[in-house]
C-alpha cells in the first residue's frame, strides 16, 4: 500500500496542538465494494488525526469507503486546525482548490470538520459557499444524520460542544497506519484557559474516558501486532476517571481504584504487555505529579520521554499568557524528571516567541531557560492572535513581526545546537529500538525510535517492522541517530 501521508515524518509525531507546519495527512485507498467514496484530509495537532480515524470508522458504517484521490470522492472532508491563523488560511485555501472539483461535480459533497467549524460555526457556511457540513468536535455521531439531510439539499451544522462525548465505544479505524505504532485518546477538551489560546473554545471542556475502554483497546492493538500505543490529551496529567463522577455503574469489588488518575492508567496500559511500549503527550507543567515520574521508572516499557511546553522562560509573561506556574515551578519540574528518571529521559518543549506585551529582556529569559534545560527537540511558533481568546480580548497583539520572527529565530537556533548536543550524547551506547519502517532516505535501511523518542536508522539485514533490536549509536545530525544492530 501507498504511504499517503505528505510532507510528514511518521517517526516524528505531533504532539496535541502542533499543526499545519508539518504537512497534513488524507485518507488511504480502502476498497471493499461500498458504494460512495469518503476523501479526508486532516490538520492540526494528533488529536485531530485520530478523530479522523474516529469519523472514517462512523463512515464505513454508513457504506463509504476511503480514497487518497479527491478527485474520486463522493464526499470531501477537511478536519481543521485554528491553532494560528496560518492553520486557518492553510484550510482556506484547499477550499478554493476544491471548487473546481465541485465545478465538474455539482453532487460532491464538501464537510469541513474540527477546531475551525467550532470557532466559525454558521459563518463558516456563508463564507465559503463551496461547503455544504459543518461539524464540530462532538458531533460526529451525527454525520449519517447530516449527510443524509444534505443528500436531500439541506446544508447542515452541528456544532454542539458535549460533556461527556469521548466517542469511547468508537473503533477508530487507523488510516496511514503503519502497524506498529498507534495513537489513542484517552481523554478531549481543555478547561485550562492559558491566554492565547483557542482550544479551549473549540474543544469545549475537558473530560476523561472511561479507562476500561483504553485498556481493551491497547490490548486489541496489541492482539493486531502494535507495539506502542501513545496516550493523547491536551493535559493527560489531569486525567481522572471516577465512576460516580462520568455517572456510570460502581465498579466490582477486586477492580480498579475507584478514582483513576493518570498515574494509574499509565500503569493499567503498561501492564498490558512488557513488548507494548507506552507513550503520552502532552504533559502540562502545572500537573505533571512526582507520581506519575514513579511509575514511568516502574516500568521499563513505558517511554521516558516527556513533552513539557514552557511557552516562555519568564515569570511575568508566564503570568499573562495564564499558564498558572512561573519559571521556578517549571525548572523544580524538569529537576524531579532528571532526578527520578536520569539524564537520557528525553524532554522536548513548546515556545511562543513575541506574545504580547513580551520584552527583549523577557524574550533573554526563554533563551537562558533553554540552556538550562537544554531539550532535546522543540515545536516553535512565534504568536499569533486569536479571536475570542482571553489575550485578544485583554492585551494587543503589540510585538511587530519582524521582532516575533526574529526572536523565534533565536530560539530555533538554539534549539537546534541543543538538539546536535543531546544527540551526540548517544553515540557509543546500545539502545533498544521499537522499528517503525523503512527509513525514508533508504530502502536498504531502517527506523525506528529509543525510548527518548529519538530516530535511529540502521541497516535493514533481515529485520523486519515490529521486532525491537538493539542499536549501537556510531553517528548523528540534530535530528537523527545513525547506528549498527548489536544482537
Ligand atoms: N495543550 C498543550 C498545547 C496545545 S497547543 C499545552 O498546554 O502545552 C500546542 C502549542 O501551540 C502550544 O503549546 C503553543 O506553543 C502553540 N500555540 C497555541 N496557541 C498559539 C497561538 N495563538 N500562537 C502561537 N502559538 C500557539
Ligand atoms: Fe491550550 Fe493551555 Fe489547554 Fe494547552 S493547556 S490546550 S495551551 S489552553
Ligand atoms: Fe488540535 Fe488545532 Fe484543534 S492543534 S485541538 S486541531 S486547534
Amino acid at each position: 500500500m501507498k504511504n499517503l501521508v505528505q510532507d510528514i515524518d511518521l517517526l516524528q509525531p505531533e504532539a496535541p496542538g502542533t499543526e499545519e507546519s508539518c504537512g497534513y495527512k488524507v485518507s488511504e485507498e480502502v476498497n471493499t465494494g461500498k458504494r460512495r467514496k469518503l476523501y479526508i484530509e486532516s490538520y492540526g495537532c494528533q488529536m485531530n488525526f485520530s478523530d479522523s480515524e474516529i469519523v472514517t470508522s462512523i463512515m464505513q458504517k454508513e457504506g463509504f469507503d476511503t480514497t487518497s484521490q479527491p478527485e474520486g470522492a463522493d464526499i470531501i472532508f477537511l478536519n481543521t486546525c485554528s491553532i494560528r491563523e496560518k492553520a486557518e488560511q492553510t484550510v482556506r485555501n484547499r477550499l478554493t482548490h476544491f471548487n473546481g472539483l465541485k465545478r465538474q461535480k455539482p453532487e460532491l459533497m464538501v464537510g469541513i470538520l474540527g477546531c475551525m467549524a467550532e470557532r466559525l460555526k454558521e459563518k463558516l457556511l456563508e463564507e465559503e459557499k463551496i461547503v455544504d457540513l459543518v461539524v464540530g468536535p462532538d458531533a460526529y455521531r451525527d454525520l449519517p444524520n447530516l449527510i443524509s439531510e444534505a443528500d436531500a439539499g439541506q446544508k447542515g451544522v452541528n456544532v454542539f460542544l458535549s460533556r461527556e462525548e469521548t466517542y469511547a465505544d468508537i473503533s477508530p479505524l487507523r488510516l496511514n497506519s503503519n502497524g506498529v505504532t498507534a495513537f489513542i485518546s484517552i481523554m478531549r477538551g481543555c478547561d485550562n484557559m492559558c491566554s492565547f489560546c483557542v482550544v479551549p473554545f473549540t474543544r469545549g471542556r475537558e473530560r476523561s474516558r472511561d479507562p476500561h475502554s483504553i485498556v481493551a483497546e491497547a490490548r486489541q492493538l496489541f492482539a493486531q501486532g502494535y507495539r506502542e500505543v501513545t496516550l493523547l490529551g491536551q493535559n493527560v496529567d489531569s486525567y481522572k476517571w471516577s465512576p460516580e463522577e462520568n455517572n456510570k455503574a460502581r465498579l466490582e469489588k477486586g477492580g480498579i481504584a475507584n478514582v483513576v488518575n493518570f498515574a494509574h492508567l499509565l500503569e493499567m496500559v503498561a501492564t498490558i504487555h512488557p513488548d507494548l511500549r507506552v507513550r503520552f503527550s502532552t504533559s502540562h507543567p502545572k500537573d505533571i505529579t512526582d507520581e506519575v515520574l514513579h511509575t514511568m521508572a516502574r516500568y521499563e516499557n513505558i517511554c521516558k520521554y516527556i513533552h513539557l511546553p514552557a511557552q516562555s522562560g519568564n515569570s511575568r509573561v508566564l503570568e499573562v499568557m495564564n499558564r498558572t506556574y512561573d519559571r521556578d515551578w517549571y525548572l523544580n519540574r524538569v529537576d524531579a524528571i532528571r532526578r527520578i528518571l536520569g539524564q537520557e529521559c528525553g524532554i522536548s518543549s513548546d515556545f511562543i516567541a513575541g506574545f504580547c506585551t513580551e520584552t527583549e529582556a523577557e524574550h533573554q529569559d526563554t533563551l537562558s531557560l533553554m540552556e538550562l534545560v537544554k531539550y532535546d527537540f522543540s515545536y516553535m511558533f512565534f504568536y499569533s492572535e486569536r479571536p475570542g481568546t482571553l489575550a485578544a480580548k485583554k492585551y494587543a497583539d503589540d510585538i511587530p513581526l519582524e521582532v516575533k520572527k526574529r526572536r523565534l529565530n533565536e530560539i530555533i537556533q538554539k534549539q537546534q545546537a541543543h538538539s546536535l548536543e543531546r544527540n551526540k550524547l548517544e553515540i557509543g551506547k546500545v539502545q533498544r529500538i521499537l522499528i517503525e519502517g523503512t527509513s525514508r532516505k533508504s530502502d536498504q535501511q531502517l527506523q525506528g525510535r529509543n525510548s527518548a523518542n529519538k530516530v535511529v536508522v540502521f541497516d535493514r539485514g533481515d529485520l523486519q517492522k515490529g521486532q525491537y533490536v538493539n542499536v549501537l549509536v556510531t553517528g548523528c545530525t540534530g535530528a537523527t541517530l545513525f547506528g549498527e544492530v548489536v544482537n
